[in-house]
């Protein structure tokens, strides 16, 4: 799957779920992963990975005995990260990302330090939007970050009644651009 072109199929084929015409933009991932102390973080999650441009920045900045759950519904999307991301430290998901619990708990973990969100969540289904939801704030360590982009602020009052500390920040240097949500549990 060539790596524009096929976001772009994928998002005609799979409309409620993938929400983006193009991969994120280098700028939009260096935004995401701003806050996010790597020194400490041992166990970080990542949802919608979709072609692996997060997953690429998360694992160069992260440490050699880290760990990188990452939940992606679309299988043409995981074989492409499959392809293109060799590295022991990903744990790719062919799964949805309301079962966080399930794969912390395979691997002996009870909380992540961090949560990088890619989902669309103006558009996909609100009972996976609420599940996704309370499993991140049931998993995430109470020092830890949710960190998730959106292409508007629709995602504010929503986020505001999930977590404590809400910070937007916008992103400019992307297609289209972006607000990136910084959420303290
Ligand atoms: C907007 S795209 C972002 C892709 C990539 N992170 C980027 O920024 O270029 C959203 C991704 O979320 C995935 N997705 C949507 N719903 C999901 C769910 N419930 N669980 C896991 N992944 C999901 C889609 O398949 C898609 O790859």
């Amino acid at each position: 799957m060539a790596k524009q072109s096929g976001f772009l199929k994928e998002f005609f084929k799979e409309k409620k779920t993938v929400g983006a015409l193009a991969p994120s933009s280098k700028f939009l991932m260096r935004r995401m992963l701003k806050d996010i102390d790597f020194d400490k973080a041992k166990v970080i999650v990542e949802l919608g990975p979709g072609n692996g441009v997060f997953t690429k920045g998360i694992l160069d900045r992260m440490a050699k005995d880290a760990i990188l759950f990452s939940f992606e519904l679309n299988e043409n999307f995981c074989n492409y990260i499959r392809e293109t991301i060799k590295d022991d430290r990903l744990v790719l998901l062919n799964q949805s990302a309301e079962h966080i619990g399930d794969a912390l708990k395979e691997y002996n973990f009870h909380k992540t330090d961090y949560i990088i969100s890619s989902l669309p969540l103006a558009v996909i289904p609100k009972k996976v939007k609420e599940n996704v939801l309370s499993a991140c704030t049931k998993y995430l360590d109470p020092d830890g970050l949710y960190v998730q982009f959106q292409y508007s602020l629709n995602a504010k009052k929503l986020l505001k009644e999930t977590f404590n500390q809400v910070d937007i920040k916008f992103a400019p240097v992307n297609i289209p651009p972006a607000f990136v949500y910084t959420c303290k549990p």
